[in-house]
């Protein structure tokens, strides 16, 4: 399939490989000549697509040609003013975003349940976090979104806030009531990061949810490599207007290699043409084919979580092809454990939790992968009694006592101490398992015996955690 003047980046790339320029600059595999044989042989061609910034390729760090016009045409997909492409993940946009915003001591309001990528931003740029309070779903054990009574609330208490930063979707594919909080945020001025790591392909079917760009959200960063058949790493963030300090611009460039790989940036701008020719057949397909996969499982008694429970006051829907299987109808006691299972079947979830599996489905997945999935978990063992009702999943964390800011405690001397002489002290490591990669503790927080607990429960009876030294 040619792309005929559409991609420009990956078209500059395969004009420069075809003038067959003698290299003499960095990679030093040269094309792939000096590199492990078996790895040359899987690789082979596209190992000479591993570029550097030779004139003709543009640079990601000052655009003004084929990366530039790249991101005009994901900016225009998107319906953005500005896109940059990311070779960090959407990490390092989030990062960036809140770098270019937050001066220390400046306030963000986010939910405790951001991702550990947010808690690593708030270190670098010194903000201070004020947690919106969310409710928790106990079966199967997840976070729901932001309630706008919680916002509003927050926004009365902290009206010199700077930034609001929303999760949309959670990872398990929950999306809050963002265009109500968007709203509520702009009315006092204050501009929405949303991190729409897991909602790449939000807006392509019309079972899908909105992208929170077209709920009016300032910056959003999205994870094109988890949904959009961009290569691992590679992701986008999008703001809704242009950035007139060039602040974000600087961030960025603060953060990221000065060495982009050129595979993934390609990657980026194929997945947005993919998305734009073939977007709504190919995410109509994966929908159709993630709601025949829910029925049938409801109809085996195996009901994935619905929209039906979710859908109130914290959330106003979730992504169809987000699949949460509670465990509860199954004679295995965890989320890992049915993993393990599934994995001992030829199947690999995304995610185990205590009370859930979860399963990604993209256009990616034909109907023969769906049907081996479905038979591996239709053969899954099943309790005697049917469903296992009353069983409730406590979340990984509560809103904790803030005592420093990540930035203070991360810079205060520190030591280490055995978990169970850690009450009372102050973390000044953060502690976030991936995934889902939520904070069990950041850097700044009182360590509570209920926090030690499920410390303990990661890093064993003889973990140890970095407190400040007081
Ligand atoms: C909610 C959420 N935000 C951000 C990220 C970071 O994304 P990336 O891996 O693209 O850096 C993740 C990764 O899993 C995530 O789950």
């Amino acid at each position: 399939m040619k792309t005929q003047g559409q991609a420009p980046l990956w078209e500059a790339l395969l004009n420069y490989r075809q003038q067959r320029m003698g290299s003499w600059h960095t990679p030093g595999h040269k094309d792939g000549a000096y590199t492990w044989p078996e790895w040359r042989e899987l690789l082979g061609p596209a190992l000479a697509l591993d570029q550097t910034e030779v004139p003709g390729l543009d640079n990601l760090a000052h655009p003004s040609g084929a990366i530039a016009a790249a991101q005009e045409r994901a900016a225009r997909f998107y319906g953005a003013a500005r896109t940059f492409f990311l070779v960090n993940g959407a990490s390092v946009g989030l990062m960036a975003v809140i770098l270019a915003t937050c001066r220390p001591g400046d306030e963000v309001l986010l939910p405790r349940y951001a991702h550990r990528a947010v808690f690593n931003a708030l270190i670098l740029s010194g903000a201070r976090p004020v947690y919106l309070e969310t409710p928790w779903l106990e079966a199967p054990g997840l976070p729901l979104g932001v309630p706008p009574a919680s916002l509003a609330a927050a926004l009365q208490g902290h009206p010199g806030a700077r930034l609001l930063l929303l999760v949309h979707p959670t990872y398990e594919g929950i999306v809050p009531r963002t265009g109500e909080l968007v709203a509520l945020a702009h009315d006092r001025g204050l501009p929405v990061l949303v991190d729409a790591a897991h909602g790449a392909h939000f807006g392509l079917d019309p079972a899908l949810p909105l992208s929170p760009l077209d709920l009016g959200a300032d910056f959003v960063v999205q994870s094109t490599h988890k949904t959009m058949g961009a290569l691992t790493q590679a992701a986008m963030l999008h703001l809704r207007e242009e950035d007139p300090a060039a602040g974000v611009a600087a961030a960025l460039n603060l953060l990221q290699t000065t060495s982009p790989s050129y595979i993934l940036m390609a990657s980026l701008d194929l997945a947005r043409l993919l998305a734009e020719e073939r977007g709504r057949q190919d995410w109509g397909r994966a929908v159709a084919r993630a709601l025949t996969v829910r029925e049938r499982l409801a109809q085996a008694g195996l009901p994935p979580l619905t929209a039906t429970a979710v859908t109130g006051p914290a959330a106003s829907g979730l992504d169809v092809t987000r699949l949460v299987l509670p465990v509860t109808a199954l004679a295995l006691g965890s989320g890992q454990a049915a993993a393990a299972a599934l994995r001992r079947a030829g199947q690999e979830v995304e995610l185990a939790g205590a009370g859930y599996v979860l399963f990604i489905i993209t256009p990616g997945d034909g109907e023969e992968k769906i049907g081996a999935l479905l038979t591996a978990l239709l053969s899954l063992p099943r309790p005697a009694g049917g469903v296992i009702s009353g069983r409730k999943f406590a979340p990984p964390a509560e809103i904790p006592e803030v005592a420093l800011t990540p930035r203070e405690a991360w810079l205060a001397p520190h030591r280490e101490l055995p978990l169970k002489e850690a009450a009372g002290r102050i973390a000044a490591e953060l502690i976030a398992p991936c995934p889902p990669g939520i904070a069990l503790v950041a850097p700044g927080e009182v360590m509570t015996p209920a926090v030690l607990d499920r410390l303990q429960a990661v890093r064993g009876p003889a973990g140890r955690v970095v407190v400040v030294d007081e």
